[in-house]
């Protein structure tokens, strides 16, 4: 079996489930040592404890990623357990409210704000300052469709994956020239918890997309691999998309 990631770590956060825990398992079966990130409240020990079982190395770190002490502190805690950061994915996320703007709760807006947007700047800090350390580096900002073609009533959601893409923009221009390759992945409808707890049932959606189905997390995995690899040596600043042909629907 080819292991494009031996030697090398991974953090991955919102590990504890849906596309993050994906990722998670995807890079260790490629050989990655992996840094398993989420809050307490997060299934990380089941993402652990699948690697194990597949052969894989993976611990898990708790971390808010709104908290900005806290990422610092998850990335030095790779750094002693594995010794350097390689590669990284900031997949933590939540969908907020489904509301209209003007009724948008501002303690609603702030926390998809904290997590979506300042998370990933959290993240990106603590991860660019390792990655200088070692010299090259890459990462994955998970952003979505809706930072193309927005659903209504998500202001908060949508807003704060705009904010994400220029912030992936930014940095990649800022570190290419360190060795650092900074891009964003936009999946489709995954089937996921935050797509259960949106209430529509996959068969439903999946009359909306293109390829007639909705995503598997593994499939969103295997675009973040990619770009995360060393097949994607010239790619920086770009957006994938893995969404089954959705944005091809005329709005
Ligand atoms: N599922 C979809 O259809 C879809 C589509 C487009 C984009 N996305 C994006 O993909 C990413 C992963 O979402 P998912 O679908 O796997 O959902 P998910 O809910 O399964 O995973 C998100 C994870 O992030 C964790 N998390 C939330 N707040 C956190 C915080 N403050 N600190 C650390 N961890 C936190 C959650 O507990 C959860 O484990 C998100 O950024 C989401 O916006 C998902």
């Amino acid at each position: 079996m080819s292991l494009p990631f031996a030697g090398r770590t991974c953090l991955v956060t919102g590990a504890g489930s849906g596309i993050g825990a994906a990722t998670a398992e995807l890079m260790a079966e490629r050989g990655a040592s992996v840094a398993v990130v989420g809050l307490p409240t997060d299934s990380l020990g089941d993402t652990v404890a699948a690697i194990d079982k597949a052969g894989g190395t993976a611990i898990a770190i708790e971390a808010d990623v709104s908290d900005a002490v806290q990422v610092q502190d998850a990335v030095d805690r790779v750094i002693s357990e594995f010794g350097a950061l390689h590669c990284a994915v900031n997949a933590a996320g939540i969908s907020g409210q489904e509301v209209l703007l003007h009724e948008e709760p501002i303690e609603d807006w702030n926390r998809v704000l904290r997590v979506n947007l300042f998370g990933v700047f959290h993240c990106l800090r603590a991860e660019i300052g390792a990655m200088l350390r070692v010299g090259q580096g890459s990462i994955v900002n998970i952003v979505s469709v809706q930072a193309t073609n927005p659903l209504s009533k998500r202001t908060a959601y949508t807003a704060s994956k705009f904010g994400l893409t220029g912030l992936t923009k930014v940095a990649a221009k800022d570190y290419a020239e360190h060795g650092i390759r900074i891009n964003a992945l936009s999946p489709g409808i995954t089937d996921t918890p935050m797509m259960r707890a949106g209430g529509a049932q996959s068969d439903q959606i999946a009359a909306f997309v293109p390829i007639k189905r909705v995503a598997e997390a593994i499939e969103i995995a295997r675009g973040a691999a990619f770009l995360l690899s060393d097949e994607a040596s010239y790619v920086t600043g770009s957006e994938l998309v893995v969404d089954g042909g959705l944005l091809l629907r005329p709005t």
